[in-house]
């Protein structure tokens, strides 16, 4: 009897205790990396500095915003391609509204989405050197919608190291 309840307890306990790393784990984000690349959002994106806007039309219809980080826009400046290993591009976007200030002006509504691509020649060999990353209210998308990354930016940009977004003049 006492084994059994000594056991109990022991199995009690360590389902507790991994109940906490798990919770622990997402506290600290390490449970929100994307589907197949294993990319998070990178700390203090909303700090970097800014390479150039973009919209889109509808039914999209948003207003976006590409930032990178020190080695990013080092590469952009120097004109280098292909980007090196620990090059990150952040992408965020919004929905369009229009200013209720100024009719014409259009301003960010409500946050779609954080879309990111980190450089690892190696870890990510087989999708030229990008990992993936897309982002809704900071938790990763489902795997499906990380199938198309890598697809199109291949198809349209392949000769521009993946990247679609030139540095702003
Ligand atoms: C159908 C084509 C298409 C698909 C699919 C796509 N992208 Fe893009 N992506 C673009 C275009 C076009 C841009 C240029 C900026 C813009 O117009 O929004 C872009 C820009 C980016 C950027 C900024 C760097 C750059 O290349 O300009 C990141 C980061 C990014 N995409 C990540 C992703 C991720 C992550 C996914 C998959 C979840 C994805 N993209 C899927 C077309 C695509």
């Amino acid at each position: 009897m006492k084994r059994t309840h000594v056991a109990m307890l022991a199995v009690a306990g360590a389902s507790i205790a991994m109940a906490t790393m798990a919770f622990a784990a997402d506290l600290m984000g390490k449970s929100q990396a994307s589907p197949i690349y294993g990319v998070t959002l990178p700390d203090g994106y909303r700090q970097w500095e800014l390479i150039a806007p973009a919209e889109e039309a509808a039914p999209l219809d948003e207003l976006r915003v590409v930032v990178g980080n020190a080695a990013a826009l080092k590469a952009y400046r120097s004109q280098s391609l292909p980007f090196p290993d620990g090059a990150v591009l952040v992408k965020l976007a919004w929905k369009r509204k229009p200013s209720p200030e100024f009719e014409p002006a259009t301003i960010p509504g409500a946050a779609s989405t954080v879309q990111v691509m980190v450089k690892d020649s190696k870890r990510y060999a087989a999708t030229g050197g990008w990992g993936f990353g897309r982002f809704i209210d900071g938790k990763p998308a489902d795997e499906a919608q990380h199938r198309t990354c890598f697809a199109c930016h291949q198809a349209k940009v392949k000769d521009h190291d993946l990247v679609f977004t030139r540095l702003a003049p």
